[in-house]
């Protein structure tokens, strides 16, 4: 994702906004402070309705309808698997304003009239005022989608300090200087001790706060479901032994991608690389099964973007289908399957 244009932050902005957030505490964890900073209703970073009028993001859904078109025919496949019931919901994550709803529902309207009449579709978004862990929902076939909505979770934050992991604290003081502090945490348990003594000294690591919570929410939607999960990370834990004193965050504000989550609070987007190994773990104890994943070049491939890029005559187009399909960009992006109840789906885009 990148944004195109920089918003500063005066003084008094900046005074109000910590005023609230450390209104309970002089003290908060990084979760708290991100949450704070990316969705509180009045400062939050997708909240921010004239940023959000400036601002110019770029995720694959906004890049090109394709990408949309290509989850429909992977959703119809799903629907095929489940024998065409009457009722299929699509719930999508952090769905946002609605773009790859749209795209995937004008397929399927135009080339499958059958399964339109059957669909339910959930656009489950934070940003719409919708609370994801409040959502009382249950139907029998379906499944659950997102794009880069587990990238855009608030995470803790740890560092390695004498041999232990650490939580990463973020402290007030007088003159509204926020200064890092460490404490003991139990946050980290997941992860076992002789693992921890292999993380490099002075390195960071990120935990997403409230993942197996999503998880076993996620759970609770639908009896039989397909989970695709599409997003930027790592599944692989050796991947946080790599001495990383700034851990794994990236912010964007403007052209610039940079680390520094404390600054310019509300107006850049904070996100981190997905721990996938977590992520599986979590959606495995709350019964889900892993199908296996690929690349999005790859996915977007087998679903048959190279038919749709040919019959394109609009370079710009073309030029934004290449975008999606870019290895060191959205290309490189991992694309997740995931089941519950069955146990027996080959999803079209993985093989
Ligand atoms: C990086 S944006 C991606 C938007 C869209 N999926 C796309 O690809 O263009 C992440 C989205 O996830 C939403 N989100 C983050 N945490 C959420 C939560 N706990 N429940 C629902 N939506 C959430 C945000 O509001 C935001 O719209």
């Amino acid at each position: 994702m990148s944004i195109n244009k920089n918003i500063s932050q005066s003084k008094k902005d900046k005074k109000n906004i910590l005023k609230e957030i450390f209104q309970d505490s002089a003290e908060v964890d990084y979760s708290t402070f991100i949450n704070f900073a990316l969705y509180n209703k009045n400062y939050g970073f997708y909240s921010n309705k004239k940023r959000m009028m400036l601002a110019d993001f770029i995720t694959s859904p906004l890049t090109h309808k394709s990408f949309g078109i290509m989850v429909a025919k992977q959703i119809i496949q799903m629907w095929d698997y489940y024998k065409n019931p009457k009722h299929f919901s699509i719930i999508e994550l952090g769905g946002s304003t609605g773009k790859l709803k749209d795209d995937i529902v004008s397929y399927i309207k135009k080339y499958n009239r059958k399964f339109y009449r059957c669909l339910i579709y959930l656009n489950i978004d934070e940003a719409n005022n919708d609370s994801l862990l409040n959502v009382d929902f249950n139907s029998k076939y379906g499944c659950i989608i997102s794009n880069e909505f587990f990238d855009a979770l608030p995470f803790d934050r740890f560092q390695k300090k004498g041999g232990d992991l650490k939580e990463i604290f973020i402290k007030k003081g007088k003159e509204n200087n926020l200064k890092e502090v460490l404490k003991d945490t139990d946050k980290t348990n997941i992860l076992e001790k002789k693992f921890i003594r292999k993380i490099p000294e002075k390195s960071r690591i990120e935990i997403t706060n409230n993942l197996k919570i999503i998880c076993r929410k996620l759970s609770t939607f639908l009896d039989h479901c397909i989970m695709l999960t599409i997003d930027y990370g790592f599944e692989d834990l050796d991947y946080l032994l790599i001495n990383n004193p700034n851990g794994l965050v990236r912010c964007f504000e403007g052209h610039n991608m940079d680390k520094d989550v404390l600054i310019n609070i509300g107006n850049k987007d904070i996100t981190c690389d997905v721990n996938f190994f977590f992520l599986d773990q979590y959606l495995e104890s709350a019964g889900f099964k892993k199908l296996g994943f690929c690349l999005q070049e790859k996915f977007l491939q087998n679903m048959g973007i190279a038919n749709y890029f040919n019959s394109t005559k609009n370079p710009i187009e073309k030029q934004q289908i290449v975008s999606l399909m870019n290895p060191d960009g959205l290309g490189g992006f991992k694309v997740y399957f995931h089941e519950l109840g069955t146990e027996n789906f080959e999803p079209q885009g993985l093989n």
